[in-house]
């Protein structure tokens, strides 16, 4: 379905994030016949060019991300829609033009794809030369601050000038098709909802490795670590989608009330429940310490916790989280481990072993759900552990096979003013509240993170934090 005509101004549009992400989700949004033909997508970024050199720069970024041919049609007709603006985000250079090529009557959305720096800069701009008004759209990125006090100001500046309904805040995570289908999971079918809750619930394990390093972006990666980068966030959002109550609505405030709720009934996480690795050099690859350049730094490249909900349907069911860079593969699940059922009839015969229901984020998208059977044979009772394993590309054919990537999913709801996906000024701050105490116990202590070998699934020290709980972390793979 189409969404409205609309005009997008992407602030930064020069930058990584517009030419990797942004552009090449719009381009496919606009093949697959979502995007008018008559709206416009205006880059505004310092780089002084005309809007040709815009489009030969996005033609350019599309074709390597979107893996389309240089003289596809249908890109000349996507570049058509594309124009520039040169502007100054601290002075008052572009924003008459941009307000000149703004259209009435059409959504109007603006994508910071900067630094939280300029989000203040931009937002009073935007207001100041009339060109955003109530109805204006406002899209912004993570980092959303470092910590409770960062981001507390983040959201006064731009509540200065705009509404919460028209602020979007950007968590990738939540656009991946599968994220979505953690509710789809829980919410559209009787079978799990009954058992999803501590008296059934043995413990959950979430899951996000990553196979590549932070060379590159180490400057950036070493002021943040994995808490910040991917705990107070992306893995934020899968555990709120978990441990959840039911919305009454998949509306965007029921939705983010639950979450909130969520994250506001986190435990603080005690420093022996929680450990922290980096990777080390691998023969001629270089570690951690040397991809951020910092030979004295304490940041973390990996992350392994425990996690407890206080409330009345966690209580005593722990959430072991983890997330690291240089692992052995490329993997991101959420695990839960239901309890043994109270009593064997079968003696002897291979006692009855927890059910286990494997969602699969990423590569190969699908669940699991591992359940006893009869062993087949003459052989007398005997059971056996076997997956009704699903991955959603074989069960829904081409429909599965073309996932839609995560920015394209999120920059269509903006267009269409769903919230629903996006993370409310209150959600970021309430888990920023409970990231801080964590990360701030860290720096006032001496430790070092743990080394761990580079192609691993991370420090031995994270073994034993489930070892001591009688549990085992799930294999990386
Ligand atoms: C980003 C983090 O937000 O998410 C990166 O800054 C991380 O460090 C990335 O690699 C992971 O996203 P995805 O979609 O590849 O799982």
């Amino acid at each position: 379905i189409p969404v409205d005509d609309f005009d997008l101004v992407i602030f930064g549009a020069t930058g990584d994030l517009a030419h990797r992400k942004i552009l090449p989700g719009l381009f496919r949004r606009f093949v697959a016949g979502q995007i008018p033909q008559t709206s416009q997508i205006i880059g505004a970024a310092r780089t002084d060019q005309d809007d040709q050199a815009f489009r030969d720069q996005a033609g350019k970024a599309i074709s390597e991300f979107a893996g389309v041919k240089k003289n596809d049609p249908r890109l000349a007709q996507f570049l058509e829609l594309l124009g520039y603006t040169p502007i100054d985000a601290k002075g008052e250079g572009g924003w008459k033009e941009l307000k000149s090529r703004m259209r009435d009557g059409a959504v109007h959305a603006f994508y910071f794809s900067v630094a939280p720096s300029l989000f203040g800069d931009i937002a009073e701009r935007l207001a100041g030369h009339g060109i955003a008004d109530e109805d204006s759209r406002i899209v912004v990125e993570k980092p959303f601050g470092r910590d409770l006090e960062s981001a507390r100001a983040l959201n006064a500046t731009l509540a200065q000038h705009f509404q919460e309904q028209q602020i979007y805040r950007i968590d990738h995570y939540l656009g991946k098709e599968t994220v979505q289908n953690l509710m789809a999971v829980r919410f559209a079918n009787i079978l799990f909802e009954p058992l999803w809750n501590a008296q059934y619930v043995d413990h959950i394990q979430i899951t996000v490795a990553e196979t590549v390093g932070v060379a590159g972006r180490g400057s950036y990666y070493d002021k943040s670590g994995a808490i910040r980068d991917m705990v107070q966030n992306h893995m934020m959002q899968l555990l709120c989608l978990i441990a959840m109550e039911p919305p009454y609505h998949f509306d965007p405030d029921a939705v983010r009330d639950e979450k909130l709720k969520v994250i506001r009934a986190l435990e603080p996480v005690a420093p022996n429940d929680i450990v922290r690795g980096q990777y080390q050099p691998d023969g001629d690859e270089p570690g951690y310490i040397e991809d951020c350049e910092n030979p004295d730094s304490r940041t973390e490249s990996y992350v392994a916790m425990k996690v407890r909900i206080s409330n009345w349907r966690w209580q005593g069911t722990p959430i072991y989280l983890r997330t690291g860079k240089k692992l052995r593969a490329r993997t991101s699940e959420i695990a839960i481990t239901f309890k043994e059922p109270p009593h064997s009839i079968f003696d002897d015969t291979g006692a009855p072993k927890a059910n286990e229901l494997v969602i699969r984020l990423q590569p190969n998208e699908g669940m699991n759900l591992k359940v006893m059977i009869k062993e087949p044979g003459p052989g007398g009772m005997r059971l056996v552990q076997v997956p009704l394993d699903m991955s959603f590309a074989d069960a829904l054919g081409a429909e599965g096979q073309d996932m839609p990537d995560a920015y394209e999913r999120l920059i269509m709801d903006v267009i269409r003013g769903n919230q629903t996906l996006f993370m409310r000024g209150d959600e970021v701050e309430a888990a920023w509240a409970w990231t801080d105490p964590i990360i701030n116990a860290w720096e006032d202590s001496k430790q070092a993170p743990e080394p761990y070998d580079a192609g691993s699934s991370g420090p031995d020290e994270a073994l034993r934090l489930m070892h001591r709980d009688n549990r085992r972390w799930r294999e990386i793979r």
